[in-house]
């Protein structure tokens, strides 16, 4: 039997997370199509660096940005989660304020300093604050469907990003990889979703493979370090549970090294290795090294491959494994994995303070 068949996890589910899921592809071609199409840019003249700011599900997009974009683009991205922003940024900068709800405290800070410092800003957003403050400013925003929860729009958060980049002249056009992506990760849908029984489904074996241990998510430098931070807060957001990730090859100059004590802890931890055939050859090198020292220390290890024919197409299909395993790991551990209270609880304690 299924334990983790459509009906129970469609009922505990009181955001549609599994819709949205389960509509990602669509997401990503109509980011791609329609979103992209309305950008109206500034008139930007010399861009020398580019910043995303957000935090959370905002931010996530700015990750696949900086490590997709990192052999192709001319120009340095840095990721900023906080109130305020690195010394560098100027009006040579282009700053891409990333905010689902448009509310979000540390990213409303970080656009006045942008504005502050003559910065370049086009904001990404369903509307709030940050949306009207754009506009009043004369801003471009992009604007975002509301309606879902904030990781749940990746793909609005994300593609338009890189549109703005092609359309600056600082990325050649990336709509054939987007388009591509979108459709190969169709094609995983139809092995990863709800309909498909778990001695088929991959992430619903990860799901069962992380219920009751402590995931620990290991991605490579430069590609899927950005997946496991996906992971990682999916993970956290969506099934109420601890994660934590790292990446190869810093991960094999200390963390690896604690894996002795307390052995008993050590046993709760299962490690999900993200595989990319495209990582670097020592890297793939080391990994295989890496799961000999930890083997007999950890409950277990379970590697995931990347698919799909470019770079984008392998991180999202390796973004969708994990999202589906965290709606999957929720249901095991009978959490609906749409709202977060806490989040929501801390945010209205700072507004009330
Ligand atoms: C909720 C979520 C959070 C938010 C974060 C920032 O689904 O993913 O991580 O993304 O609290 O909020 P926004 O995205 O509204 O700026």
């Amino acid at each position: 039997m299924d334990i983790l068949n459509y009906e129970e996890l469609k009922k505990a589910d009181s955001s549609g997370m599994l819709a949205a899921l389960e509509r990602l592809p669509v997401q990503c071609g109509s980011a791609c199509r329609d979103l992209a199409g309305s950008i109206v840019l500034p008139d930007i003249q010399a861009v020398s660096n580019i910043v995303i700011t957000g935090l959370g599900g905002s931010a996530i997009g700015g990750d696949l940005l900086r490590v997709y974009t990192a052999d192709k683009i001319p120009v340095p991205v840095t990721v900023n989660r906080d109130y305020t922003l690195p010394g560098f940024v100027g009006p040579d900068t282009l700053v891409l304020a990333v905010s689902y709800s448009g509310n979000t405290e540390e990213t409303l800070s970080a656009y006045e300093e942008a504005r502050r410092r003559g910065a370049s800003i086009v904001a990404i957003t369903t509307g709030g604050r940050l949306g009207e403050l754009a506009r009043e400013h004369g801003f471009p925003v992009i604007g975002v469907p509301a309606g879902i929860m904030p990781r749940s729009a990746i793909g609005y958060l994300f593609i338009p990003a890189l549109m703005i980049l092609h359309r600056l002249g600082l990325l050649s056009d990336p709509a054939g990889d987007i388009m591509r992506m979108a459709g190969h990760i169709e094609e995983v849908r139809e092995r990863l979703g709800p309909a498909i029984p778990e001695e088929k489904n991959l992430a619903k074996q990860i799901a069962l493979k992380l219920y009751n241990k402590i995931p620990v998510i290991w991605g490579a430098a430069g590609a899927t370090e950005a997946v496991a931070q996906r992971w990682k807060g999916q993970i956290n957001e969506n099934a109420k549970a601890p994660a934590y990730w790292n990446v190869f090859p810093e991960l094999n100059h200390n963390e690896i090294v604690g894996f002795q004590f307390p052995a008993e802890i050590l046993k709760k931890i299962h490690v999900i290795m993200l595989r990319d055939g495209q990582d670097h050859p020592r890297v793939q090198k080391r990994i295989e090294i890496t799961k000999r020292i930890i083997s007999g220390a950890v409950d277990g290890y379970t590697e995931v491959w990347a698919t799909g024919d470019n770079l984008l197409a392998r991180l999202f299909s390796l973004i969708y494994t994990g999202d589906y395993a965290s709606l999957y790991l929720a249901a095991l551990y009978g959490a609906d994995p749409g709202p977060v209270r806490v989040i929501d609880y801390l945010k209205k304690e700072l507004r009330d303070s």
